[in-house]
């Protein structure tokens, strides 16, 4: 629940003007729900001007350090420079898009494939929507069964098929044990449920009922391997090896949507962190350096549908120019040796000093997460799945923590269900300048409570 209001409205007037004006042409002023005051962004989102690095800059002058990423595709944060140079020189030596293979597909491929266990063979495209889209679409096909199993609680696009039970009002989504499928809305076909089934996340048990009753009608499992679409909630130990198995003797494609994962836990992705390789995977916000280029591959044998066109894997602008560009890019970065180490010693730092301030003020927090991506819950209650954060997380003292950061200048997503990410560009400075912000917040959660 929000303010709905900013309690310093002052430092931000020239983003309410600007919103204001854009409402008048675009629905509800912007152009993704992420972005939308029903998400968060109450009274109106900051409209941003600029980025550099670890830090971000608004319309009204104000300077954040960021933590919000673009939602997670600025991993190497904001125009990191041999990305920006490489964008450039293909856009001034070569062209944009010409429906027709370029070589520079073929290189980048190999660096995917060389990074990531499970990929054998690779399909590029735009976006993770249409990732996950012709992902689930081949494990269909390859199959020759109609159902998928996904979750309570993540996201996986916003196409029709899999756009459902992201975070349904609990009254309307059945029991914890066997939740009911939930539309995001009107519009989305509600026979499309036919093709669904819904489990809790992290339970085994709920798995294995699942793929024992209906195993033969089940073509694959689509999971994150770290739910990172409701706050950040960490597969319990032995669950994503146990899917691993399961899946495997009921003849179900195992696929891990990396999309927030992929090159952001480890240069070979959650798979590669956790040691459970999936049949088929999906990959976007981490490959691009911050242009649009997404992954949909896994087994040889399974891609084999694609190779003959049996199933069709189309889109004018998928491996354009620009984008691959900028992913071969940002994959030589993300290769050098001792990159993630770094990350993950700056990362840690953020995640376990938060920590400890909200212990030493005596505030109920879970702050959750692994190396770059985390949330903080304010609960008094171990957050395992969607239920869980549904019923014991605090929207309310998560405004005020949110607020708290933004009028101090640190960014995040002020939803109590999306993540902070921190980037290869931020420092140890630049963590403990926020450390410093937090303290002072954590004094005013402190009183409001
Ligand atoms: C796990 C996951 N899958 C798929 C998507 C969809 O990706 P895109 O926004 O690039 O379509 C997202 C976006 O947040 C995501 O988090």
């Amino acid at each position: 629940m929000s303010t709905g209001h900013y309690r310093n409205a002052d430092r931000y007037t020239k983003s309410a003007r600007m919103f204001k004006s854009a409402c008048e042409v675009i629905p509800g002023g912007v152009n993704s729900t992420a972005r939308a005051t029903w998400s968060g962004w109450e009274p109106h989102p900051l409209f941003a001007s600029h980025g550099e690095g670890a830090y971000l800059y608004d319309v009204d002058g104000n300077r954040y350090i960021d933590y919000l990423l673009g939602l997670g595709p600025m991993i190497l944060g904001h125009r990191p420079p041999a990305v920006t140079q490489a964008v450039v020189d293909a856009i001034t030596a070569r062209g944009t898009v010409f429906a027709l293979p370029t070589e520079p597909e073929t290189a980048l491929t190999h660096k995917l494939i060389a990074a990531v266990p499970s990929l054998e063979q690779v399909r590029l495209c735009n976006t993770g929507t249409e990732a996950v889209l012709y992902a689930v679409r081949l494990a269909r096909a390859f199959t020759g069964r109609p159902k998928i199993i996904r979750f309570e609680g993540m996201y996986h696009g916003f196409s029709d098929g899999v756009y459902w039970s992201k975070h349904p009002p609990l009254s309307a989504a059945g029991t914890d044990r066997h939740p009911m499928a939930v539309p995001q809305g009107p519009g989305v076909p509600a026979a499309l449920s036919e093709g669904l089934i819904i489990l809790p996340w992290n339970d085994v048990e709920a798995l294995k009922e699942a793929l024992e009753t209906h195993g033969g009608d089940i073509a694959a499992v689509l999971t994150e391997p770290v739910m990172c679409n409701t706050g950040c909630i960490l597969p319990k130990p032995g669950y994503l090896e146990a899917m691993r198995e399961l899946t495997q003797r009921h003849g179900v494609l195992l696929i891990f949507d990396e999309v927030i994962t992929g090159f952001r836990l480890a240069l070979g992705g959650a798979q590669a962190h956790y040691g459970v390789t999936p049949d088929l995977a999906t990959f976007a916000k981490g490959v691009g350096g911050g242009f649009p280029l997404a992954v949909m591959g896994g087994r040889r044998d399974i891609m084999a549908l694609v190779a003959d066109g049996t199933v069709s894997i189309a889109g004018t602008y998928s491996a354009n120019v620009i984008a691959v560009a900028a992913a071969n890019a940002t994959m030589d970065i993300l290769a050098t040796p001792g990159m993630y180490e770094k990350l993950y010693e700056v990362s840690d730092r953020l995640r376990l000093g938060l920590e400890k301030i909200f212990t030493d003020a005596r505030i109920p927090t879970q702050v959750v997460g692994v190396g770059p991506v985390f949330q903080v819950w304010f609960s008094e209650k171990p957050i395992h799945n969607y239920r869980d954060a549904a019923r014991h997380a605090s929207h309310e003292l998560f405004r005020i923590w949110w607020e708290g950061m933004l009028d101090r200048g640190v960014l995040f997503h002020p939803g109590a269900f999306e993540n902070l990410f921190v980037s290869f560009a931020h420092t140890k400075e630049d963590v403990d300048q926020t450390l410093e912000l937090a303290r002072d917040v954590a004094k005013q959660i402190a009183q409001s409570r």
